[in-house]
């Protein structure tokens, strides 16, 4: 799988699908307003949202805030294709998260979940967050960022 940047306007019809489908799921009998999703899109920063393609498609999108607190990153969106999921990418875009965060020395990363969506449920609590906040039918969850492994002098090649 590829990862690239957010290319708005090529990438907008599929991730406006996407997010509309998320809505129905997060949100079911709220009124879904495009143009709010657009002009948050607009206004995102470029770094913020990923994309992942397999040969031309896209498979999953992340938007991951990294500064949203001193020392915090903020899961803002993931989303895996329905045609994907079940085959573990919803757990890699999470470790993606955590990746970048540890990156960006980053000491939590958090996000917010609706109770009703099991699967983002059983995927959050099997990857480690834990409640912090009950907002009645959503919840905020954080977990610590464990930081980058050094990399061993050993494996970048020594002088003989
Ligand atoms: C939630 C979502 C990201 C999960 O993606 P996914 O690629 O299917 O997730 P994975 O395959 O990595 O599975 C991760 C965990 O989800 C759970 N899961 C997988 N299939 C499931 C199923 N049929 N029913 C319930 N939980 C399931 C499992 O706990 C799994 O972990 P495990 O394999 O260690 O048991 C995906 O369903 C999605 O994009 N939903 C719509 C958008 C959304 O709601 N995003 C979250 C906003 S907070």
């Amino acid at each position: 799988m590829y990862r690239r940047g957010l290319e708005l306007e090529s990438d907008y019809p599929a991730l406006l699908e996407m997010e509309r489908q998320s809505w129905r799921i997060n949100f079911p009998g709220e009124y879904f307003v495009e143009r709010a999703f657009r002009r948050e899109l607009e206004f995102a920063s470029e770094h913020d949202i990923h994309i992942y393609e397999e040969d031309g498609d896209i498979v999953a999108w992340l938007w991951l805030d990294l500064y949203a607190g001193r020392d915090r990153a903020h899961i803002r969106h993931l989303q895996v294709a329905e045609p994907y999921w079940g085959q573990g990418i919803g757990r890699f875009l999470v470790n993606q998260a955590l990746l970048m965060a540890a990156e960006a020395h980053r000491e939590q990363l958090t996000l917010n979940v609706t109770k009703s969506n099991l699967r983002a449920m059983r995927l959050y609590s099997r990857s480690g967050f834990v409640v912090l906040r009950d907002m009645g039918e959503r919840q905020h969850m954080g977990r610590w960022v464990p930081p980058l492994e050094p990399v061993p002098d050993s494996s970048l090649g020594a002088p003989r």
